[in-house]
């Protein structure tokens, strides 16, 4: 139970509790409302209602009525070394606007935040609606994706499609896309694994009013699969000069090797009639415009915030990756909502400790998130003041242990 600050404390309060089946559907009502959406129709819910698993979502209450909710579903997350943690994936924030700037969304962050800690989850992450929101409770940013724009008649594709890629109609065509997702995500630092109810709700549900298509990828007949491809087009005009040009959306790539990255845009760019591809939340280091023979008709739409890290457990977490060959440093952390995490934390190539040693560089849970797989340096962050210097040299003996060689991303939007 937590009394609402401000002059309403003495008339109601508001506690937060875990939601059952019964209640699924109305916070999912609440939550689709706080962004301007209306109620989700028998239709969607059919696909929706089996992402909402027992003991994940959380609703806060005034005298019995809910006024806010947060969900969390279950996923692992690789980190920078390969390593795979407990890792739940935070979504559906809302708070009803008659209750907002009460501290609604502060107790339900603090039940969640306890609760995960409780249930072991390593880390934990989220895609924020607005930037403002999510760092006083210790998540950082700590990927980016961009956003293509491709105008296809004039991208002139350097190479040919070297091995086969084939379309595979429905059930069969997510059946394995799943299996090859599964086998690639978690990898990469930062990739998590998907929960079921993450292709109900964004391939089956969409699928059956979108009408996506699969392309799969082999090196030729009778290899193993090695990538995919899903995608949807929008028919436009068809013409060569077109204000509303046939669209191909890129929804979701993944490939094994650089040969089946390549084979699949090659694809893409090869479908006739497209007059303009986009794709959405692509990791920084794709090379598109390499592919093209006028790399000018690809354009970087948007380059954004795409996941927002909380370290649950920081020792769990800063044992969990690996550090490159460098003298040890010694990172004084501050976690006011968990704040069994506030501690001096020895970091080293052989691992890290605990430790009772006056910190070098402090600083708080969500600015050691953005650092912690790598994506932004710890230089970065002493230029732009989000930590404190106590020890000079140890900004460069930190950027050095941390660095990774492939930029973090996750790629699975949620
Ligand atoms: C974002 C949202 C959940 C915040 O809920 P809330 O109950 O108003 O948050 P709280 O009252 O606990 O706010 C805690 C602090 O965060 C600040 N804050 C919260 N939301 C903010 C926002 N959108 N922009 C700027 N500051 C914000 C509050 O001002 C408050 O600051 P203070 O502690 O310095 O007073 C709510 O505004 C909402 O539902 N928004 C629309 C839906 C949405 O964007 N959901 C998030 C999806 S990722």
């Amino acid at each position: 139970m937590l009394a609402i600050p401000g002059e309403d404390a003495t008339v109601t309060d508001h506690d937060i509790r875990v939601l059952d089946d019964s209640q699924y559907r109305a916070a999912h009502t609440l939550f689709r409302g706080t962004l301007h959406h209306p109620p989700a129709p028998d239709e969607m819910w059919k696909f929706v209602r089996g992402s909402y698993e027992p003991g994940r979502t959380l609703g806060a209450f005034v005298d019995d009525e809910m006024v806010g909710t947060v969900q969390a579903f279950p996923s692992r997350m690789a980190v920078p070394g390969g390593a795979v943690v407990p890792h739940a994936a935070v979504s559906r924030v809302g708070v009803r606007a008659d209750w907002t700037r009460r501290g609604v969304l502060s107790a339900l962050q603090r039940a969640q935040l306890r609760s995960f800690a409780e249930s072991g989850d390593v880390v934990a992450s989220l895609r924020a609606s607005e930037s403002a929101i999510y760092g006083r409770y210790g998540y950082g940013t700590a990927t980016r994706y961009r956003f293509w724009k491709v105008d296809r008649r004039r991208a002139a594709p350097r190479s040919r499609i070297a091995g086969r890629v084939r379309l595979v109609d429905g059930e069969a065509g997510e059946q394995v896309a799943r299996a090859l997702f599964e086998e690639l995500s978690p990898g990469r630092a930062g990739t998590i694994a998907r929960w079921p109810g993450w292709w109900d709700v964004n391939i089956r549900r969409r699928a059956a009013e979108e009408n996506f298509k699969v392309a799969v990828r082999s090196p030729g007949a009778g290899a193993p699969d090695d990538g995919y491809l899903m995608y949807k087009v929008t028919p436009g005009a068809h013409g060569s000069s077109e204000d509303k040009p046939t669209t191909l959306e890129v929804l979701d790539l993944w490939a094994r090797t650089p040969e089946a990255w390549a084979d699949l845009w090659l694809f893409a760019l090869g479908v006739d009639l497209v007059g303009r591809i986009t794709a959405l939340g692509r990791p920084l280091d794709e090379p598109l415009p390499w592919l093209l023979g006028d790399p000018r008709a690809c354009e970087v739409t948007a380059e954004e915030d795409e996941t927002w890290l909380r370290l649950v457990d920081v020792p769990a977490a800063l044992g969990a990756r690996t550090y490159r060959e460098g003298a040890p440093v010694v990172l004084g952390v501050r976690d006011a909502y968990l704040p069994e995490n506030t501690a001096s934390y020895r970091v080293s190539a052989d691992g890290v400790s605990r430790v009772p040693d006056a910190p070098e560089l402090v600083l708080d849970v969500d600015v050691l998130a953005a650092a912690y797989l790598g994506d932004v340096s710890f230089s970065t962050l002493a230029t732009t003041r989000r930590l404190d210097v106590v020890e000079a040299g140890a900004l460069a003996r930190a950027d050095a242990l941390f660095a990774v060689t492939e930029i973090p991303w996750c790629g699975s939007y949620f």
